[in-house]
C-alpha cells in the first residue's frame, strides 16, 4: 500500500507531504471502524514484545521518535499504526514558528533527511491539553519530549524547561530532557557537565516533591566525544536520571551519497547514514557503564535488523523516524514480528 502512495507523497515538498499524511490518518481515524482497522492491518500483538523498563510497561519497544508529533496532535493515531510508545515534542512553554520554510529536506539516495525545522510547536500547553483530552490511553506509553524557546538565553534554561516538566506532568509517563538538538542555536552547550548537572538535578528535585514522580530520560547527540560520553554516564549516575535515549540528529555529513546542495543544507541529518554512529553511542554507554541505565536507541532504524542491531547493542527500547518515512507503517509490524519470533 505505502509503496503506491510513496512516488506521489515523495513528489511533494516533505513538510507538505508530513502534514497530508498525519492528517489523512486522523481523517481516516474518524471514519467508524478507521483506527480498528488501522490496528488490524498495522498491529502485532505478542506477549514476548512486553518490556518493563524503568517502571513502565511498554507492549513493545517500538516507539515512533520526538519530531513528528510535535504538537500532540497524532497519539492515537500513531498508536494505531503498531507503535509501543509515543514521544511527543519537543515542546517550548511558549509557542514559535521554527525557522523559515524550507526545513526539511530528502536525500533520496541515502535514505536520510536533514532538518532544521528549530522546534516549531504551538506550546506545551496546547500538547498538555490535547493529551488530557485522549479518549482512548489502552496500554499505550506517551513521552514528553521538553526543550526551551529559542529567545530564552541558556543561563534562563532551566526555568523553560521545569514550565515544561510543570505542565506535562499530569499527562505522561515519562520526559525527555533534550539539549541536543542541533537546531536552536547553543542548546547543545547544555550537553558540557555543568549546566547538564544542574538542569537535570533541578528537574529531579522538582520529581522527587510529590508522592508521584516520573522517569527522566537526557536525549543525546551523535557528535559527542568519548570524554563527553564519559561525562554523559556520570551525570546518569550523580542525578539519578531514568535513562539515556541515543540519539539525535547528526550535523556530520560524512559519506553521504546525494548531491552537495542538499549535503550543505544545515542542519540535522537522520536516517540511514545516523544509524552506524548511534548504535557505537549506544554500545560505549552500556558497556562502559556496565548496563547500568537503560538506553532507548534511536537513528537510522530502517529494518527489522537494524532494531535487532540496536537492541544487541545494549538498547532496552527502540525509535525511528526517518525509516517510518523511508519504509512507511508496515516497518513497525516488520520489526514486531521479528523480535517476536526471534
Ligand atoms: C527530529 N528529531 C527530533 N528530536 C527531538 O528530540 N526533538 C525534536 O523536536 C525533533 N524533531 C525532528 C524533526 C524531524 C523532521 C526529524 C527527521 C527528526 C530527531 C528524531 O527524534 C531522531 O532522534 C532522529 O531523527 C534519528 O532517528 P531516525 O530519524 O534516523 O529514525
Amino acid at each position: 500500500m505505502y509503496k503506491l502512495v510513496k512516488p506521489l507523497l515523495f513528489s511533494m515538498d516533505p513538510e507538505t507531504a508530513h502534514h497530508t499524511v498525519s492528517g489523512g490518518l486522523r481523517s481516516f481515524c474518524k471514519l467508524i471502524g478507521g483506527k480498528r482497522l488501522l490496528r488490524a492491518a498495522y498491529g502485532y500483538e505478542h506477549p514476548s514484545l512486553e518490556r518493563k523498563v524503568f517502571g513502565l510497561t511498554f507492549r513493545n519497544p517500538i516507539g515512533l521518535a520526538a519530531g513528528f508529533d510535535k504538537n500532540a496532535e497524532y497519539v492515537e493515531e500513531m498508536a494505531a499504526l503498531g507503535f509501543g510508545f509515543i514521544e511527543i515534542g519537543t515542546v517550548t512553554p511558549r509557542p514559535q514558528p521554527g525557522n523559515e520554510r524550507p526545513r526539511l529536506f530528502r536525500l533520496v539516495d541515502d535514505q536520510a533527511l536533514i532538518n532544521r525545522m528549530g522546534f516549531n510547536n504551538q506550546g506545551v500547553d496546547v500538547a498538555a491539553t490535547r493529551l488530557s483530552q485522549l479518549k482512548d490511553r489502552r496500554n499505550l506509553i506517551i513521552g514528553g519530549n521538553i526543550g526551551k524557546n529559542k529567545l530564552t538565553p541558556n543561563e534562563e534554561a532551566v526555568s523553560d524547561y521545569i514550565k515544561c516538566f510543570d505542565a506535562l506532568f499530569d499527562v505522561v509517563d515519562y520526559f525527555v530532557v533534550n539539549v541536543s538538538s542541533p537546531n536552536t542555536p547553543g542548546l547543545r552547550a547544555l550537553q558540557e557537565k555543568q549546566p547538564l548537572m544542574h538542569l537535570l538535578d533541578t528537574l529531579q528535585q522538582r520529581n522527587r516533591k510529590g508522592d508521584v514522580s516520573r522517569p527522566i530520560l537526557l536525549k543525546i547527540a551523535p557528535d559527542l566525544t568519548d570524554a563527553q560520553l564519559d561525562d554523559i554516564i556520570d551525570i546518569v549516575r550523580e542525578t539519578g536520571i531514568a535513562g539515556v535515549i541515543a540519539t539525535n540528529t547528526t550535523i556530520d555529513r560524512e559519506g553521504l551519497r546525494s548531491g552537495e546542495h542538499l549535503r550543505s543544507e544545515g542542519g540535522g541529518l537522520s536516517g540511514r547514514p545516523l544509524a552506524k554512529r548511534a548504535t557505537e553511542v549506544i554500545r560505549y554507554l552500556a558497556s562502559k557503564s556496565g548496563n547500568a541505565f537503560p538506553i532507548i536507541g534511536v537513528g537510522g532504524i530502517h529494518t527489522p535488523d537494524d532494531a535487532v542491531e540496536k537492541l544487541a547493542a545494549g538498547a532496552t527500547l527502540v525509535q525511528l523516524y526517518t525509516g517510518f518515512i523511508y519504509q512507511g507503517p508496515a516497518l513497525v509490524k516488520r520489526i514486531c514480528k521479528k523480535l517476536a519470533i526471534g
